[in-house]
Formats: C-alpha cells, sequence, structure tokens
C-alpha cells in the first residue's frame, strides 16, 4: 500500500524521517523503508557539529554527503539539524567558546562559512539554533535547567550572551539568502503547566527576534510526546494560531512518543494509546497551518527510545513510538499518521 509520503503529499503535505548514513548504506530493509514512507530526510545525527567539525577547521562532510546522496538518488529532500546546539558540540568547541566572546563568534562564523556552502543546494532549510530555551519547574525531562531569563543556560549563552541566538539566524541569513530558518525545541505540545510556561517562553524569543528583524522562518516542534502528560488540544492550537499570526511556518519535527510509567495490558491496547495521541497532536499541528511532518526514525528497532538511557523505559519494556514496529510491520500510529494526511 502507499507509504505515508505519497498520502501526505497528495494533501500538500510533507511526511519526512530522521536517518543514519551507516544503516542506508549497510541495511537494505531500512533504506527500503525509507523510501516507501519519507519524502524529506533530515540526518539524526550527521550534521551536528562534532559530526561535521570533530578537530578545529577539520571538516568531514562525509557522513552527510552519503545521506545527501541518498536523498538525491531518490528523489527526496533534505533537512539541515543543527547548527546551534548545547549538545553534540565537540570537546575542543567547549573549550574555544569559552575563551571568551571574540574566539566563540569566529568559531560559529567559520563554522557556517564552510557549512553552508557545502551543503548548498541539498539543504535548503536548517535548524539554526535547536533547544535554547530553559525547561519551566516542574518538566519531567531535566528536574532543573539553569537559566538566564527564559534561555537556557549553555556554553553559547555563556561565551556570548542571549544574542547568540540572533547571531547564529542572522549570519545564516547573510551566508545564504534562500535558506528557510528554523528554531527548533521540544516539550511544547503537552497540556501541562510547565509545557504551557514554556510555550511562552518561545513567544517571548520569536517576538524578541522579529521585532529586532532577525531572519526566523520557522517554529520546529520537536513532538518528542509524553504519554504521562496529559493533552489538551486548545492550548496547542492556540499556541499554533499565534507563532503563524506572526508569520512564521510550523514544522513537526521529531515526532516519537515515550510510553507512561503505567502500561496497559497487551501490544495492542498500548499501541492504540500512542495512535490516539499522534492523531489528535499531529491532527491539531495540522489544523494549524502546519504542513511538514518527520518522525525521528520510522521503526521502533532504529529508536532512540529503545537506545538512549536517558529515553528509554527502565522497565525492560521497548517504547512503541514510531509508526513501525521492530519487525518493519505498520502500527497504528502509522495509521493515525495516514488517516491525518
Ligand atoms: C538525538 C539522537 O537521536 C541520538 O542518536 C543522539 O545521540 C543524540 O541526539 N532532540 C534533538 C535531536 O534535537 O538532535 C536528538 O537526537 C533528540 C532530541
Amino acid at each position: 500500500a502507499e507509504g505515508l509520503a505519497g498520502l501526505a503529499r497528495a494533501t500538500g503535505c510533507t511526511f519526512g524521517t530522521a536517518v543514519d548514513s551507516l544503516r542506508l548504506a549497510a541495511d537494505a530493509g531500512y533504506a527500503g523503508q525509507v523510501t516507501a514512507e519519507a519524502q524529506l530526510l533530515v540526518p539524526e545525527w550527521e550534521a551536528k557539529w562534532a559530526a561535521l567539525q570533530p578537530q578545529p577547521g577539520v571538516f568531514d562532510f562525509g557522513p552527510l554527503s552519503a545521506v545527501a546522496g541518498f536523498a538525491q538518488a531518490h528523489g527526496r529532500q533534505l533537512r539541515g539539524h543543527t547548527l546551534v546546539w548545547h549538545t553534540g558540540m565537540p570537546p575542543w568547541l567547549l573549550d574555544g567558546i569559552a575563551e571568551g566572546p571574540a574566539r566563540a563568534r569566529a568559531l560559529l562564523t567559520a563554522h557556517l562559512d564552510a557549512v553552508l556552502p557545502a551543503t548548498r543546494p541539498a539543504i535548503r532549510d536548517w535548524d539554526v539554533v535547536n533547544e535554547a530555551i530553559a525547561n519551566p519547574e516542574g518538566n519531567p525531562f531535566t528536574a532543573r535547567t539553569p537559566a538566564v531569563g527564559d534561555l537556557r543556560d549553555t556554553p553559547w549563552l555563556r561565551a556570548l550572551g542571549p544574542g547568540y541566538v540572533e547571531l547564529a539566524f542572522r549570519l545564516a541569513r547573510e551566508r545564504d539568502r534562500s535558506l528557510r530558518l528554523t528554531y527548533n525545541d521540544y516539550g511544547l505540545e503537552g497540556g501541562t503547566p510547565w509545557a504551557e510556561e514554556k510555550r511562552q517562553r518561545v513567544l517571548r524569543l520569536l517576538r524578541r527576534l522579529l521585532e529586532a528583524q532577525v531572519p526566523v522562518d520557522a517554529l520546529g516542534l520537536q513532538a518528542h510526546l509524553l504519554m504521562d502528560e496529559p493533552f489538551r488540544p486548545e492550548l496547542l492550537a492556540g499556541f499554533l494560531r499565534t507563532v503563524r499570526e506572526m508569520g512564521l511556518a510550523v514544522l513537526v519535527t521529531e515526532l516519537d512518543v515515550r510510553e507512561g510509567r503505567q502500561l496497559p495490558a497487551g501490544l495492542a491496547g498500548r499501541d492504540a494509546l500512542v495512535a490516539e495521541r499522534v492523531k489528535a497532536v499531529v491532527g491539531t499541528a495540522l489544523e494549524q497551518g502546519c504542513r511538514t511532518v518527520l518522525t525521528w526514525g520510522l521503526s521502533d528497532k532504529d529508536s532512540w527510545l529503545t537506545r538512549d538511557p536517558d529515553v528509554m523505559r527502565k522497565d525492560g519494556e521497548s517504547h512503541r513510538g514510531l509508526p513501525l514496529d521492530a519487525e518493519g510491520n505498520r502500527k497504528p500510529m502509522w495509521q493515525a499518521l495516514a488517516q491525518c494526511f
């Protein structure tokens, strides 16, 4: 049957997924899933700073080029993720930017000067800044995120002050005027007070940027959803309406679902809950004008949810948070996405 790529395209939307260059090259089953389901690819690791510039001034475009080559061979588009982030930074970069603002600025400029021309024209859309907003009290991700105002306390913030966000967007636009520049963050979908506070923080940031004529074009909702949190569609819809009224596009960039502490008995019950949540959240985003949806992988086998100790379930069960199960079969979450488009 037709994949999500085709179903989305038929309604003027684009469906995509995060991919891994090594698996694309080595695992034909994986590559087949990607071509069957996804029109837009985003490298899960290959365009992060540590991958692209492992040593000062030494760039490695090999893994990213492998993804770009796959995309080109199959007529797929590519997004860039990500230029400025507080993780995925090589150790030398942490030392470098700690030397002070002039050095930090020079390093950021040099990175963009190398990366943007090298990835043009394959990448037309970049997550310029990722996860700059601090998590409010009560969030389940990190007990406490040190913050400076609304911003997360990061090496970039310490080196350059809050203006680092603006600097990154301005540099990106100067280097390539035709790029779509995205601010990307997580924890913006749920119905909790902390999520509402995080939405307000994002709105304050975006307003501040736009008032200063900083070139930001889009908001990326990572949408790493949490079954333990309630969902209140009217809160997400109101937020997205405001973002759209500011003239920004909205994308769902990294959708997946972490199951709750209490699992219903049986896979069918679990999968039904995940699917229902996905349908509600993605449906709300599409109603508010979102036209691009990417999942953070396609199959539970390849998901960071079953690999990264920070997000894995602690009870030995695997999250079933992606459209395909570990054997590559379409799950109710796949059907939910198909129904959304
Ligand atoms: C994660 C990848 O999935 C992991 O494989 C990697 O080790 C760390 O990063 N938000 C983001 C993504 O913006 O870059 C993260 O990806 C997941 C959370």
